[in-house]
């Protein structure tokens, strides 16, 4: 038999406590879970700081790869298979971008993408098309199928409905994390009824879309995801551990551009700093690597960088202040004038950050960020934009939500502020 229809003799489980199971039959999928690329992503964390707020979430990306795959097995196999309008022949084509839709993450993903300015959707492809263990299970199944799962990924890949299946509004991708991120971080929200919609699920030529009697059940899974956003994934306390990692990152880059003498060399850093870095030095990172450096410059002569590395490590993270960019930009300005008065950098003790969500979008054509709507089907057989006949989603639909926040080491400044009075003048400033 081909490699590509190749089962295993014996069907391969793995318990999983959002799943219950996740199954495997294909000899493929099998084999592409044992390398090391993928691998090494039981070796970062699907909510990266996050498990500084809520301790249960420590889960991987390894498991939420997993369980991506399993929800769109499940859509393929017992929903899809034998209807027209699905082409049997992209089956394992969508079950490997489903299971490889994230293996470019890096450690702490967004905080190391957005320091060495890197797009974790290119290491995926990179990945997938570079000289890798992955790449080399892939090509058996024939040549240019590695560049196919790149191409479902980035969804330039011609068949769109296998594209929605792994990144569109509704997708296997959020419905695995809103369960599983919510599993491990012990919140009520993030749980929707994933049963109900897999059943009303129908494939049409240019996407999934919804039978009409589905609908609440839709609604019910877009306010799930509304709530983990602000619930846990903006949650205001993992964006201070966030801050503080990219600040080490910076100061590390930082002294060895200027020529620091480190007692515990960045070795595995270095590229990055250089920004020579190759696939090879990318994928030997993970969040192991990043904790041992930190635990190592937490004893070096460089005191910010010590100290940011023992916040992190310790848990003694920046308290926070709201802030509005529009009307207090001047603040700013002031406070890094007293920042350094008082002796503190203000480029590492004073940091902005803003988080945006778009809830539900139906399309705008043309613009930045187009999305495809959720549609629903019409007894009639017509579709309809969702937000049309939800009043829920129509609600939130196309309502952008941004939140600023400024961080500080408030420990700091009030450890000194009776001694200081520049110091209390300063944490006046932040908390009136
Ligand atoms: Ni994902």
């Amino acid at each position: 038999m081909d490699y590509k229809h190749e089962k295993l003799f014996e069907e391969k489980v793995f318990k999983d406590p959002v799943h219950r199971y996740i199954h495997v039959r294909d000899k493929v999928i099998w084999d592409v879970i044992g390398t090391r690329e993928f691998q090494r992503l039981r070796r970062i964390r699907q909510l990266g700081t996050t498990y500084l707020v809520f301790h249960g979430a420590e889960h991987s990306r390894f498991q939420h790869s997993l369980g991506v795959y399993e929800i769109v097995r499940r859509i393929i196999d017992d929903g899809f298979s034998g209807q027209k309008e699905w082409n049997g022949e992209e089956r394992l084509l969508t079950l490997c971008a489903a299971l490889l839709h994230d293996l470019g993450h890096g450690p702490f993903s967004h905080a190391f993408e957005k320091v060495f300015a890197l797009d974790h959707e290119k290491f995926t492809q990179d990945i997938l098309t570079g000289d890798t263990e992955v790449n080399k299970v892939l090509r058996r199944v024939s040549p240019d199928f590695p560049q196919k799962i790149a191409d479902v990924i980035g969804k330039t890949y011609p068949d769109k409905l296998v594209v929605s299946l792994i990144s569109s509004q509704i997708d296997a991708d959020r419905m695995d994390y809103l369960q599983r991120d919510a599993y491990y971080t012990g919140v009520s929200y993030g749980h929707f009824d994933m049963e109900r919609i897999l059943r009303v699920m129908r494939p049409a030529e240019e996407q999934v879309v919804i039978k009409f009697s589905g609908m609440h059940a839709v609604e019910d899974y877009i306010m799930s995801r509304y709530q983990m956003y602000w619930q846990v994934y903006f949650h205001p306390v993992s964006r201070s551990a966030e801050v503080i990692l990219m600040k080490i990152l910076h100061r590390a880059r930082h002294l060895h551009n200027s020529g620091y003498k480190f007692t515990y060399e960045p070795v595995q850093f270095t590229s990055f700093f250089d920004r020579t870095f190759g696939l090879k030095e990318y994928i030997s990172l993970d969040e192991g690597v990043l904790m041992t450096y930190f635990q190592w410059w937490r004893n070096e002569k460089d005191e910010v960088l010590a100290d940011l590395c023992d916040r992190f490590l310790n848990r003694r993270l920046f308290q926070y202040a709201e802030f509005d960019p529009a009307t207090e930009y001047r603040k700013i300005g002031e406070l890094e004038k007293l920042f350094k008065e008082a002796g503190i950098d203000p480029e590492y003790y004073l940091v902005t950050d803003s988080s945006s969500d778009l809830p539900y979008d139906f399309y705008r054509p043309g613009e930045e960020n187009e999305r495809v709507p959720i549609y629903l089907q019409m007894p009639s057989g017509e579709l309809r934009e969702l937000s049309r006949s939800s009043e829920i989603v129509d609600a939130i639909s196309g309502k952008r939500r941004t939140d600023h926040k400024i961080y500080f080491p408030e420990d700091l400044l009030a450890a000194k502020r009776d001694e200081n009075p520049l110091y209390d003048k300063i944490l006046r400033m932040l908390k009136g």
